[in-house]
């Protein structure tokens, strides 16, 4: 339940993802309602700035919808619920002023319990300080202490343990929150109804039906403004080792022991326990299965080489294309197609599951069943199915069942992964939240393949137009895996994306 005297504290307040995601998924709830009474939200980072300028930034990215005067007031109202503190990450004294500050707050709480939820929206190099500084000097002795974090959760298995060792020198797992904002999106908590409450699409579920698997991350923009910190990381990092492998696993987990609706903490502590056996089961990734790409100039827009924050003869990858193999009796054999891009062609993340091939001999060229939930923009799954084209003609025909949400719901509107997620941890719902073991057995996937891109034998990446759909040897590589391209006969009429 939500505990009511909470001061939510923001971390890195003057930083990118405070003010996209942080603030705005915080007014969202507080705008519906879903933040505790008497809540506080505290800002801090090293910036110094006077209220006025921190209303400024944190407000920047919150949008009032047709002006509505009834949002503009409970924006108001927001602001005055919030106060900035700057201080440093390292030192003491810093943490101790905050703590100060928190007491002036709370000294209206005096009687009951006070309850703080430090939310970490900071760089990977000051993240064991504070979690060190806040444990020794701002930790609430009268009630629950929460902390979330980001990833960045180190570059590859050894810095990971260590990071999450020094993490928990301070602090409880039960009080800790790592946050992969895919798991608090809709159509990811989508895939355990999907899969577990439909017999039809379980009975499928499986190597005997399905023939392949693509996962696929695609965004229309570059590294812009944030080249120095991608070109640390990438795109496998960045994007396949944490969201697509999340959402690889709850697509091919088992069906958890005790899942019911009625009872939630069975629910939890089941499936994560299945997310990570899914995982154990996959080997570490092969370099052959691997594709790399890296953005240049076209149409105007600059190539990732161009960055003044990039080193001019990066190597790092803005496009991978890799393939999993889930060694179990249910997927052996079934490759599992991760991708993912920076300055492609569209806005698109979906999940596509292409079944098997028809025995032949009754029909001559017929496409495959391929199942696909889109998880953005517009929210759907539709499945690709063959059909009589009607009238005197006994050919087969690919069509589509379509289920568009904009058009099936339209009275309900899907909130923000980082609401669903910030709310959960309000709560003390560890459910959407990622596991410290989880975390291990996705980085023994992932660092040898990372080790040899960061290494001296680096492969090129293959380069791709800013604003194409990838490296010019994507289609073929797919191919390889044994995806087939619907006959070519198959549009879809109906335009399916809002
Ligand atoms: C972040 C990555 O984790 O996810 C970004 O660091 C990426 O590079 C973002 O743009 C994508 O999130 P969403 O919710 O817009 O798909």
């Amino acid at each position: 339940a939500l505990k009511d005297n909470t001061v939510i504290v923001v971390f890195g307040a003057s930083g990118d993802l405070a003010k996209k995601k942080t603030y705005p998924a915080l007014f969202g709830l507080y705008r519906n309602g879903y933040l505790p009474k008497d809540v506080h939200i505290v800002g801090y980072a090293r910036t110094k700035m006077d209220t006025e300028e921190y209303y400024k930034r944190i407000t920047s990215y919150i949008k009032i919808p047709d002006n509505d005067p009834a949002v503009a007031a409970k924006l108001d109202e927001f602001k005055k619920l919030s106060s900035y503190v700057s201080g440093g990450y390292e030192d003491a004294e810093s943490f101790i002023n905050l703590r100060k500050h928190f007491e002036d707050i709370e000294k209206k709480y005096v009687t009951r319990d006070v309850n703080r939820i430090f939310y970490l929206a900071l760089p990977p190099s000051v993240f064991i300080p504070v979690a060190k500084n806040i444990k020794e000097n701002c930790y609430s002795t009268r009630g629950i202490n929460r902390i979330i974090v980001e990833k960045p959760f180190g570059k590859d298995l050894e810095s990971c343990r260590s990071l999450l060792g020094a993490l928990k020198q301070s602090w409880k797992e039960d009080e800790t929150y790592r946050i992969d904002h895919y798991l608090g999106k809709e159509m990811v908590k989508n895939l355990l109804v999907l899969r577990f409450g439909n017999v039809a699409m379980n009975a499928a579920w499986d190597r005997n039906s399905i023939d392949n698997v693509q996962i696929t991350f695609k965004e229309p923009f570059g590294t812009e403004g944030r080249g120095g910190y991608f070109d640390e990381f990438g795109i496998i990092r960045d994007i396949l080792q944490n969201h697509l492998l999340q959402v690889l696993s709850i697509l091919t987990m088992e069906r958890p022991v005790s899942f019911s609706a009625e009872d939630i903490r069975d629910e939890k502590v089941c499936s994560a326990v299945n997310v990570v056996k899914v995982l154990r089961a996959i080997p570490p990734i092969k370099f052959e299965d691997t594709l790399l790409g890296q953005y240049v100039a076209a149409n105007g827009k600059p190539g990732y080489l161009d960055d003044d924050s990039v080193p001019k003869n990066s190597v790092c990858p803005t496009f991978a294309a890799t393939v999993l193999w889930i060694k179990n009796p249910r997927w052996d054999g079934v490759p599992f197609i991760l991708k993912a891009g920076k300055a492609l062609n569209e806005a698109k993340v979906e999940i596509r599951v292409q079944f098997k091939d028809v025995t032949d001999g009754i029909f001559a060229d017929i496409s495959r069943n391929e199942l696909v939930v889109r998880i953005q923009p517009s929210e759907a799954v539709y499945l690709k199915l063959n059909t009589k084209t009607p009238g005197y003609s006994f050919r087969a025909i690919p069509t589509e069942m379509d289920l568009t949400y904009h058009r099936r719901f339209t009275d309900s509107t899907i909130p923000e992964a980082y609401e669903v997620l910030i709310l959960d941890a309000l709560k003390g719902d560890h459910s959407n939240f990622v596991r410290d073991d989880e975390l291990d057995v996705a980085w023994k996937i992932f660092t040898p393949i990372l080790h040899w891109i960061d290494g001296e034998t680096a492969p090129r990446p293959m380069p791709y137009p800013y604003g194409s759909r990838g490296p010019f040897e994507l289609d073929a590589f797919i191919r390889r895996y044994g995806y087939k391209r619907s006959t070519s006969e198959y549009n879809w009429p109906v335009m399916n994306v809002s």
